[in-house]
Parts: C-alpha cells; sequence; structure tokens
C-alpha cells in the first residue's frame, strides 16, 4: 500500500496542508511522488498541455485510461493517484459514468476519480461500487461553454449558497475531498470551514486544507499563467537552451566526443 491513500488524505483535514500536482506520464509521477507530493491528479488539462488541444473537451476515455496508467507505474510509493473523469464520460447516464469510473481504476490503476459538477447520485453509485470520488467545483472547465469563458465562480450570493450546498451534497454522497476552481479565497474559507471533507483549491486562496497546481505552469514550461500560479522553476528556457546546446554541437561537430565513444574495435 502507498503512503497516501483517500482514507488518510481525509483524515488530514485540518491537521496537515496537503499538496497535489497534475502529472501525465511515467517520468515526472515518478520524479513528484519522490518529492513527496501526496497526491498526483492525472487531470483532463492533459487535453491541452499534452495533447495541445484548446480546451479539455476533446480528451477521450482511452486518453485518460492510458495517461493514467502510465502515472500510475511512476506513482508507486507515496501519492495518490487521481484521474480525471472526462467530457461526456459520465454526464449521459449513470451506467455509463459507472462504467467508466471503473475502467480508470481497472485499466488505469487510479486510487481515486475526479468528476466535475454537482453529481451526486453517481458519486454515492461510485462510492458503493468501491470508486473513490473526488469532486469538482467552482469553475468547472468542461463547462466553459456554459460559463463564457475561464472566469472566477461563486462571486454572488447567490452563486456561493449554490456552492456550499452542491459541497455539502458531495459529501454527503460519499466525496472524500473536493476541489474548489477559481473562486474567491473568502468563499473557499467559507466552504473549507462548512465541509467535513478537504478542500483542494486552486486559484482559491490559502485557506483550503490542499493546493493543487498544473506542472506545466508551476515549472514553466508554458508560455503564461494565471495570476494564481506561482513558478518553481522555469524548465521551458531550461528545455530549449539545452536543445539549442545540441542542435550547436551536433553542428559544430563537438558531440559525440570521445566521451560519448565506445572503445574503438581496432579492425
Ligand atoms: O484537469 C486538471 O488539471 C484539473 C485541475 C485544474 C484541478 O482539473
Amino acid at each position: 500500500m502507498k503512503t497516501w491513500t483517500t482514507e488518510k488524505f481525509k483524515a488530514a483535514k485540518g491537521r496537515e496542508k496537503l499538496s497535489c500536482v497534475t502529472a501525465y506520464d511515467y517520468t515526472f509521477a515518478r520524479l513528484a511522488d519522490e518529492a513527496g507530493v501526496q497526491s498526483i491528479l492525472v487531470g483532463d488539462s492533459l487535453g491541452m498541455t499534452m495533447l495541445g488541444y484548446s480546451s479539455t473537451l476533446p480528451v477521450t476515455m482511452d486518453d485518460m485510461v492510458s495517461h493514467t496508467a502510465a502515472v500510475a507505474r511512476g506513482a508507486v510509493t507515496h501519492a495518490l493517484v487521481l484521474a480525471d473523469m472526462p467530457f461526456l464520460s459520465y454526464q449521459c447516464s449513470l451506467e455509463e459514468g459507472l462504467r467508466n469510473a471503473g475502467r480508470l481504476l481497472k485499466e488505469g490503476g487510479a486510487d481515486a476519480v475526479k468528476l466535475e459538477g454537482y453529481y451526486p447520485e453517481l458519486t454515492a453509485a461510485c462510492v458503493k461500487a468501491g470508486i473513490p470520488v473526488c469532486a469538482h467545483l467552482g469553475l468547472t472547465p468542461q463547462s466553459v461553454n456554459v460559463f463564457g469563458g475561464y472566469k472566477v465562480q461563486a462571486k454572488t450570493r447567490s452563486a456561493v449558497d449554490r456552492l456550499l450546498e452542491e459541497a455539502h451534497g458531495m459529501a454527503d454522497a460519499g466525496a472524500f475531498t473536493v476541489v474548489l476552481e477559481c473562486v474567491p479565497p473568502d468563499v473557499a474559507r467559507a466552504v473549507t470551514d462548512a465541509v467535513p471533507i478537504p478542500t483542494i483549491g486552486i486559484g482559491a486562496g490559502p485557506c483550503c486544507d490542499a493546493q493543487v497546481l498544473v506542472m506545466q505552469d508551476m515549472l514553466g514550461l508554458t508560455p503564461a499563467a494565471p495570476k494564481f500560479v506561482k513558478r518553481y522553476a522555469e524548465l521551458g528556457e531550461t528545455v530549449k537552451a539545452a536543445f539549442a546546446a545540441y542542435v550547436k554541437d551536433v553542428a559544430d561537430g563537438v558531440f559525440p566526443g570521445e566521451a560519448e565513444c565506445y572503445k574503438p574495435a581496432g579492425v
């Protein structure tokens, strides 16, 4: 068993602030796991970060299963692996949602699934079937066309009341944690204080029980990042400089040098 289970994650509320980072492949999952990140999210943001789409909507179940399996092979000792249910994999029927959620555990090796939006019935059905669920409220990027853009949510009293109601509803249905995306910090604090499960914030201020960031944003692999991102590295610049140095070395005949060659056969 890995260090972090859904039970342990839930029990950390109020005791320990936890970190989550997205990862989509074996290498970065291994690095995050070895660094002590408590949870890795195989987000459907992979549609944008890994596949180059302009939104998360085209991501398929097969994409999610394949990337989740790679991450699960990398995160073997420590981190809980959460996998996103992609657009239209669960919105049409309870049965289809349950079957697809099961695929992420059975074929992908995820420890839990994440659902955007208010789906208490599906959440209860998943938990009954042995599939832990992470809820995701606030800005839910699969609904970008309804929101009219990636905008801060829960800015009015009625929207805050609805968010509180939905967070309670998902917790009552059995979700073990809830992501709050792009909501004002005081709203995130109110939800965090109100619900019995940990909140995981992204663009939701410091009062959430846990934080999540998209790996490419925090490592400086994207040209620009949203306001709420802190850049912990500038890997994009480092990688570009390394590629450029390689191109130059090859062009100059400096690579491969003697150090990179096998012993001559002497024939
Ligand atoms: O897909 C994703 O990366 C996410 C995070 C932004 C929470 O859902």
